[in-house]
């Protein structure tokens, strides 16, 4: 192996490997890519209904009763261009929009919870609101 074989490859990592991997450390302080809970919390009289994807995973059409909640878990992609949205109806309303993408991220976090970054949505009568603790919320969307 040649003696500059080393040297080659830490320049390598430089060049190629800290624009990536600064991309990586997408929640704040770790520079590994933590996995996501996105939550769908139905606090809306009768029945929630919602279908929810990402470009590669359908993850069907639910209905949710008042109170009840549902939930998945994946892993962003390194490149940040994981993408969920939902579309939902209530009665005669509906909306859709993204319940996780890079822009949403930073708002969903809570190290104190667990490993697992957590980004709780509810649907309420007046519209949705995000959480990072299932605590605190901000209204986000409102029904169309
Ligand atoms: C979120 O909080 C509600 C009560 O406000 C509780 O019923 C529910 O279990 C909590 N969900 C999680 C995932 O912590």
């Amino acid at each position: 192996m040649s003696h500059f074989f080393l040297p080659l490859l830490i320049l390598a990592y430089i060049l190629f490997c800290t624009p990536l991997c600064a991309q990586v450390s997408h929640h704040e302080s770790n520079s590994i890519v933590e996995p996501v809970v996105v939550h769908i919390i139905s606090r809306v009289p009768g029945s929630l209904r919602f279908h929810c994807k990402s470009k590669d995973d359908d993850l069907g059409s639910h209905t949710s009763s008042n109170g009840q909640e549902f939930k998945w878990k994946f892993i962003p992609n390194i490149f940040r261009s994981t993408l969920f949205f939902c579309h939902f109806y209530w009665n005669s309303k509906q909306q859709i929009f993204d319940v996780y993408n890079k822009d949403i991220d930073p708002d969903c976090d809570n190290s104190k919870v667990s490993f697992d970054f957590q980004c709780y949505w509810e649907a309420r009568p007046d519209g949705f609101y995000l959480s990072n603790d299932n605590q605190t919320w901000k209204k986000r969307n409102n029904w169309a």
